[in-house]
């Protein structure tokens, strides 16, 4: 099929490539002509692993088109993407000026009969309005406007595409699901389940799997905390809820709280949506208050670990982004940690494998490092951060040099009693 994607961000240009991969004729546009640029030199603007190879692949293969010229583009293809962005507005609603751009311009370019799906994470009956905004300029049976949200975890991107557990569409036209069905029908073959209800339907069901997520890591989060007060291990919990298939055992890890360009926008717009139909959604709200209340909760642990001694201490942080396998530093609790840490004196070393963070280029005593032992030399405490693989195995004797350091493992990627028989003073979550 010939498909166009608008917007080459994180959903637009995995889902473009992927779709790409399938067989597909894609045209990916931006109007940001510096990246369109990179992307037609063979670079890629954001960190997801194998994204690089799936797109030069497709590029290559002329499947795959980088392009600033939308009309073109948009009038060489049957069904159109929106992947702009949805970003948080002051008021916490999603801000929808470029998915209603999106539309304006596309409404210039409709030669034929034109599906519009819309992938942006946007809030309930946005795609009314987005049908609106075509019809001023086209006839109703040369277009439909439906709804496609993305499940697309940073970092996983890909495999999340090519295995979804399901693939959701909103319109109630017969003829349009049938032809959605046939360009994903690759995925459905290999066991992804096709789901089609109205477009509201499809609206909501996105935002609803965020803010449940975002729900069940703030659970265990919380559950994690009556651990610690009653000397239960959390992990023996997570394990023994998640064997429930009712529960299920994925999102049930304890951590710092959850950050990411997702969770925190998402049940904000959904907490505004609800307001804007005057139903209280008080189990968000309150996942909201529990997770901003967890990163000071753990800001403050970190004072404790260091017996309110903050003064002068070297504090190693592994890893500062809001999860392993992505550059993504939106929502991460190491914001909040390393300011405040480095405001009370500390000289804080850090490592990520995804390199240096403008976020602390202006803190003073505050140093990136190149690799784990020069961050961890001499370190009175260590602060696992993030998950990434090259953290679960390190011998830190080897590379502290120091005696009596300590470590506050916030992803428990180490065993308490490995610690102890180590004689390394170990503190971690929920345990
Ligand atoms: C999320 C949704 O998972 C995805 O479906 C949606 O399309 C976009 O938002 P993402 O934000 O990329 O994806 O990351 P995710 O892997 O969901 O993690 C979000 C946050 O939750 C991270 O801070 C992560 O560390 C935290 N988390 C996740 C936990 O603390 N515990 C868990 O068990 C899982």
């Amino acid at each position: 099929m010939k498909i166009c994607m608008i917007g080459t961000g994180y959903v637009g240009l995995v889902s473009g490539a992927c779709f790409a991969d399938l067989g597909n004729d894609v045209w990916c546009v931006d109007k940001d002509k510096e990246k369109i640029d990179l992307l037609n030199d063979g670079d890629i603007p954001i960190y997801e692993p194998g994204l690089k190879e799936i797109v030069s692949k497709n590029y290559v293969s002329g499947r795959l088109k980088f392009t600033t010229n939308l009309s073109l583009a948009v009038k060489d293809s049957d069904l159109i993407f929106i992947c702009v962005g949805t970003p948080t507005s002051k008021n916490g609603s999603a801000n929808l000026k470029y998915v209603y751009a999106a539309a304006k311009e596309i409404s210039r370019n409709i030669n034929k009969f034109k599906i519009i799906i819309n992938k942006s994470t946007v809030p309930i009956s946005t795609g009314d309005i987005v049908e609106k905004i075509i019809s001023k300029k086209v006839k109703r049976k040369n277009f439909e406007v439906v709804s496609n949200p993305e499940f697309l975890r940073e970092g996983e991107a890909i495999r999340d595409f090519r295995f979804p557990d399901r693939i959701v569409i909103g319109t109630n036209n017969k003829k349009v699901i049938k032809k959605i069905k046939v360009l994903y029908d690759p995925l459905i073959k290999k066991g992804a389940t096709f789901f089609s209800t109205n477009r509201r339907g499809a609206e909501i069901i996105k935002y609803a799997s965020n803010a449940f997520l975002a729900t069940k890591i703030s659970y265990i989060n919380e559950i994690g905390n009556l651990c610690e007060k009653s000397g239960v291990d959390i992990e023996e919990i997570s394990l023994g809820i998640g064997l429930d298939k009712r529960i299920g055992s994925r999102f049930l890890r304890v951590g710092p709280a959850y950050g990411g360009s997702c969770f925190p926008k998402d049940t904000r717009a959904m907490v505004v949506t609800g307001d804007k139909f005057k139903v209280n959604l008080s189990i968000i709200k309150s996942v909201i208050k529990s997770n901003n209340e967890r990163k000071k909760l753990l800001t403050n642990r970190v004072q404790k670990v260091l017996l309110n001694k903050i003064k002068n201490k070297v504090i190693a942080f592994l890893g500062v982004t809001f999860k392993s396998n992505t550059d993504d530093m939106r929502g991460s609790t190491s914001l909040m940690m390393i300011p405040m840490l480095s405001k009370k004196g500390a000289h804080i070393k850090y490592y990520d494998p995804t390199g240096l963070k403008n976020e602390f280029s202006r803190l003073k005593n505050v140093k990136f490092c190149n690799d784990l032992a020069t961050t961890c030399y001499k370190a009175d405490l260590i602060i696992i951060h993030t998950e990434w693989d090259e953290f679960k195995s390190i011998d830190f004797q080897k590379i502290v040099k120091k005696k009596n350091f300590k470590i506050f493992d916030m992803r428990n990627l180490y065993s308490v009693n490995y610690m102890k028989k180590k004689g390394i003073k170990y503190f971690s979550i929920g345990r």
